[in-house]
């Protein structure tokens, strides 16, 4: 019936395009009753040509982020907190718990015998040690003892506790897929009754067992690391020796990528990570691609420019580089960057893109 009478209308006088335009909208407005929309006046917005990106860069400089969580201490404990963690959230997503769109970041600490106690939940996470020495994370029975500088990993549904018997305060940065698990509508969580679980391995079992070039025998392909802390002892002369060796990326640096010794791939399924090393001097070529990255720096100092926007960083500062964003890292020192995203997770679907 109103088909009929656009087509007459189309064909009466001068307003023909003013009626038109009220016939659509009378039109939208009630199919909007019915709980539909015409995808023509939102094609653009919904199949965009290239990734829009919700996040903004920004860096977090661990000065204020340090004497922040310090003064947490003060106010809440460990145990009554679950996890005494500040929330990085970028500045464009105040209140969403997300750094980029499909990653938690947040800064943790355990302050001296405090314990946070066992749980377990679907999303997985990562630990990476910003500050102190002695705490540990117990992971399916290993009790892992913490250094700066270390990834520690928390496969989904695996249970984790965290402890410290140290003197210090320990502080790491935790990314989780959280955001991602919780857009699939998935999430799960669980308390034990017991604060801390019982140990059943010696601490750097799983490192020694299964990324040392052997393979417990019968070991069989799982899709995400048996490893529970890969160590900054390892890991670092690694990168080191890719730089001397002059194995040098020239948007990354001496690069490396955190591997599942079982079958190479990411350490989760759902966020990989790499460690890499720029000399001094470092400019890096122009990159981006459609993960979403936080990055820390473990030493140094420089600065990365997201489209024209300058990030400065020094040891233990925080940043995210949205997605599709063209990127560039600057070392005025030499520098080692630990960078974490869901670029496995993209891979997994075939939707991810790079551009160098
Ligand atoms: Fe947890």
């Amino acid at each position: 019936m109103a088909v009929a009478t656009a087509t007459k209308s189309a064909n009466d006088g001068p307003d023909t395009k003013h009626n038109i335009e009220a016939i659509r909208q009378g039109f939208y407005d009630r199919i909007a009753k019915k709980d539909m929309a015409p995808l023509w006046k939102v094609m653009g917005s919904v199949v965009t040509k290239e990734p829009v990106t919700r996040c903004q860069p920004h860096v977090w400089h661990y000065d204020d982020v340090k004497s922040l969580v310090l003064e947490s201490g003060g106010l809440i404990t460990a145990e009554e907190a679950q996890r005494r963690v500040l929330v990085l959230e970028n500045p464009a997503l105040h209140g969403e718990s997300k750094a980029t769109n499909t990653l938690f970041a947040g800064i943790q600490m355990i302050l001296p015998n405090e314990v946070a106690p066992a749980h377990r939940h679907v999303s997985s996470a990562i630990r990476f040690v910003l500050d102190g020495e002695g705490a540990y994370t117990a992971v399916e029975g290993e009790k892992s003892y913490m250094s700066r500088g270390d990834f520690v990993i928390t496969a989904n549904w695996a249970p984790h506790d965290h402890g410290n018997t140290s003197d210090k305060p320990m502080l790491w940065l935790d990314v989780l897929d959280v955001p991602a698990v919780n857009f699939f509508e998935t999430s799960f969580a669980e308390d034990f009754d017991s604060p801390t679980q019982a140990t059943t391995r010696q601490d750097g079992d799983s490192l020694s067992f299964y990324a040392s070039g052997v393979l417990p025998d019968g070991a069989t392909t799982i899709n995400r690391t048996p490893v529970i802390n890969y160590t900054y002892a390892r890991t670092r002369p690694i990168v080191e020796r890719r730089m001397q060796a002059g194995d040098i990326d020239k948007s990354h640096g001496a690069r490396v990528r955190y591997a599942n010794p079982i079958n190479g791939g990411p350490v989760l399924p759902t966020m990989g990570a790499n460690l890499a090393m720029l000399p001094k001097g470092f400019k890096g070529a122009p990159y981006r691609s459609t993960d979403g990255t936080i990055f820390v720096c473990a030493e140094g100092e420089g600065s990365t420019n997201v489209d024209g926007e300058l990030l400065q960083w020094g040891p233990n500062d925080v940043f995210v580089v949205p997605s599709w964003k063209r990127y560039f890292h600057t070392a005025a020192k030499q520098s080692v960057l630990f960078s974490i995203s869901d670029r496995p997770m993209q891979e997994a679907l075939g939707i991810w893109r790079e551009d160098r």
